[in-house]
């Protein structure tokens, strides 16, 4: 047996610092800009109920899972998959699925910078006061002209991408571990006292109950679907980014605790962004399923209106950018760490080539919101396609994968090694959950969003 392995890479530097970078890494663009909006179009509560099961029956065990493959195999997920199916005597080609996670990171990167990148213009706009008393209209109308120009969309997004490569080439620890630490608490607060402002508007009883009193009757197969792979996007699941972070993580750590942690930490967050948005849609007027846009007008005009706005609305969208940041860092992270362990490139050199490999996909989401708006396949833009084949097709396959090569594929004593932490019906109630329960739900999802339970 060949373990401990290390990591060429590094490690954190503590239990509590893996807690906060994979924190970091499924608090982003998906649960405040990305969950309302998908919430607000899918009906609201039965939307969010379907989405809070997927993060409870399929997130937390494969969540778990991506974790104990990542600290066993130390290395990128490709030659962690690699080096993982040899110890248990199994086919090589369990490296596809390494693959098919780095080519999701570039996929699911490439547009997350583009929205990235109104988050960081929303940043000067706040900070000049453009907001400052302004009718929904009038944000809507700033919003669609923000979007008619691809130049200005190009500029945000290249520097996003800068800012991006800059944090991963510096590795590990000093770059992801520091961006993390005092960020994310800061949002949490900010939230929190977003949560009340919305409390004091005549609409938050609508809100709360647009987002928790389930109608069943608005749930179509495809929500279903949304919720699920929605569940996968906010928890990084699915791709590796988890894996990797696992694979930096200290022997000692208890990985079922840090991911309840973690878990808790991504779904509060999404709430809170709900609850802070949608009493604020319907006290304007607004439409909930208003699309990608949601966020960048709805907060923009209750900065607008209250007092000291200008100086909340700046912080806001600066924290946005840093949680977007902290989960951008983990996209291409994959990538990166094979490029060093296979292709002998130095860090730096892996950071310059990926990122200008996603910067040019990018510039496709950047012209699907204006030029080629109308240019659209199977109904979607460019930028709805790539979103939706990555968060409902490609991370629940790779996350059905993952947990199927941790309970059928891996020797059963591997993992009980890496989860020695957890009691013994805990690690019972994993296994069963990950060896039926998980697969059988993902694969009841697909089926169902293809038809095949009402045909066939
Ligand atoms: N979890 C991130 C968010 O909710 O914004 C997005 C993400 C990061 C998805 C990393 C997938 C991933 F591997």
């Amino acid at each position: 047996m060949n373990r401990p392995r290390t990591s060429i890479h590094g490690e954190w530097s503590s239990r509590w610092a893996f807690v906060l970078a994979a924190t970091g890494s499924a608090v982003g663009l998906g649960n405040i800009w990305k969950f309302p909006y998908i919430a607000g179009e899918n009906g609201g509560g039965a939307f969010v109920l379907v989405y809070l099961a997927c993060i409870v029956i399929v997130g937390v065990p494969i969540f778990i899972a991506e974790v104990l493959i990542g600290r066993r195999g130390r290395q990128s997920p490709i030659n962690t998959m690699v080096t993982l199916s040899q110890e248990a005597g199994k086919s090589k080609h369990w490296r596809l699925l390494g693959w098919a996670g780095v080519i999701a990171g570039f996929l699911i990167l490439s547009y997350y910078s583009v929205i990235a990148g109104w988050g960081l213009a929303y940043v000067f706009r706040s900070g000049i006061g453009l907001f400052s008393g302004a009718s929904a209209e009038e944000v809507q109308t700033i919003f669609n002209e923000f979007l008619a120009t691809p130049e200005r969309l190009l500029a945000w997004h290249t520097i996003f991408m800068v800012m991006t490569m800059v944090v991963v080439a510096r590795g590990v620890r000093s770059g992801l571990e520091k961006a993390v630490r005092y960020l994310m608490p800061c949002l949490f607060v900010l939230l929190v006292v977003l949560v009340g402002y919305a409390m004091n508007t005549a609409a938050f009883g609508q809100g709360f109950e647009f987002l928790f009193k389930p109608d069943f009757s608005k749930l179509s197969q495809d929500s279903v679907l949304i919720a699920m792979g929605h569940a996968f996007f906010t928890l990084s699941l699915g791709m590796g980014a988890i894996m990797i972070y696992g694979s930096y993580m200290p022997e000692r750590a208890s990985i079922a605790k840090t991911t309840f942690i973690i878990a808790g930490a991504d779904t509060f967050v999404a709430l809170m962004a709900g609850l802070a948005i949608f009493p604020l849609v319907f006290a304007n007027n607004l439409e909930p399923g208003a699309g990608p846009g949601l966020m960048f007008v709805t907060l923009p005009l209750a900065f607008g209106q209250m007092p000291g706005g200008a100086f909340f609305g700046t912080l806001f969208f600066v924290l946005i950018v840093f949680a977007a940041w902290t989960s951008a860092i983990s996209l291409i992270e994959p990538a990166v760490a094979w490029l060093v362990e296979t292709r002998g490139m130095r860090r730096l050199t892996a950071c310059v080539w990926a990122g200008m490999a996603t910067w040019l996909l990018g510039v496709g989401t950047v012209l699907s919101f204006n030029l080629w708006s109308e240019v659209k396949l199977f109904g979607k833009t460019y930028f709805d396609l790539l979103d939706y084949l990555t968060a409902n097709i490609m991370l629940p396959l790779g996350g059905l994968f993952i947990a199927v090569f941790a309970v059928w594929i891996m020797k059963e004593a591997h993992v009980r090694e890496e989860l020695a932490m957890i009691n013994k019906t805990g690690y019972r109630a994993w296994r069963l959950l990950v060896r039926y329960v998980t697969p059988v739900a993902v694969l009841i999802v697909f089926l169902n969003a293809i038809g095949v339970l009402q045909h066939g």
